[in-house]
């Protein structure tokens, strides 16, 4: 059995029953996935689009999140493949990620656990798009990493429902990724990488699973960095993965230096999280 210091580098080794555990987590959809993996020069609006029509429930929720107010072109789109040729890649991408999520989250929002994660998700998608306004970042790229950064606390809570929920409910947020070792033997963050990886995602996506924890470095890639903001923002805001909101002061001024107006900013997530649960 692999181990993840030989899949990517990392010096955070997982065991093989873990590795085992998180190979049965179900991927997302497999044209999602492999929007991701096109190579753009070879990749023509018809192949893409019918990549999409392989799989009809992502389709149908991708045209309702373009004909959303939230991600809405200026007329109505009613087919794949005038989806396809509207969007950019990179934010045809950010949304079949957004419906492929959308969809595993079909019949899950009754539970507790699984709804904050889902919420934080999108919330930090949804800032660190924001914040990527001010760099050389892409934002529908920011978008992508921001929602799939805790892809992780899925796989655990797919693995481990009734241990990480209770752990996402009673853990102190400080001590989280700590407890998490303790109880599953790995972090949320390395097994969002690992997952990513077998997946078959960019590099870049499962940097960001893995480090957007790490402390800031001056060689971090910007696009880490911006998630790990993102991340924060959200849970500033409301949209923590734990039960107790995290007591960081650090996180209000941060709110504070990069939000100028706070209330619009939280009523900017909260309608985006919403337009998406209500597709
Ligand atoms: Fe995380």
């Amino acid at each position: 059995m692999p181990s993840i210091e030989t899949m990517t580098g990392s010096p955070r080794a997982i065991p093989a029953a873990v590795l085992r555990a998180l190979l049965r987590v179900p991927p997302l959809s497999h044209a999602a996935i492999r929007l991701h993996t096109l190579n753009v020069d070879d990749a023509n609006l018809k192949t893409i689009a019918s990549l999409i029509g392989t799989d009809p429930a992502l389709s149908v929720l991708l045209l309702r999140l373009v004909n959303s107010p939230l991600f809405g072109v200026r007329c109505r789109v009613t087919g794949v493949l005038q989806a396809v040729a509207l969007l950019g890649l990179e934010q045809l991408r950010a949304l079949a990620t957004t419906a492929a999520f959308r969809l595993m989250m079909n019949g899950a929002f009754d539970l507790p656990a699984l709804t904050r994660c889902w919420r934080h998700s999108v919330a930090c998608a949804l800032a660190t798009q924001e914040l990527a306004v001010a760099t050389s970042v892409d934002g529908d790229l920011a978008y992508t990493a921001g929602l799939l950064h805790d892809i992780g606390r899925f796989g655990a809570l797919s693995c481990w429902p009734k241990e990480y929920s209770h752990l996402l409910a009673t853990c102190d947020p400080a001590d989280l990724e700590e407890r998490e070792v303790e109880l599953l033997k790995v972090s949320h963050a390395d097994a969002g990488a690992f997952l990513l990886e077998q997946w078959g995602m960019p590099a870049a996506l499962v940097q960001v699973a893995r480090e957007h924890h790490d402390p800031p470095l001056e060689r971090q890639p910007r696009l880490v960095e911006l998630v790990g903001c993102g991340c924060h923002l959200a849970d500033a805001i409301g949209f923590a993965v734990t039960a107790r909101a995290p007591e960081d002061g650090a996180l209000a001024d941060m709110l504070a230096c990069l939000i100028t107006d706070r209330e619009a900013f939280r009523f900017r997530i909260a309608d985006g999280i919403n337009q998406i649960e209500c597709l």
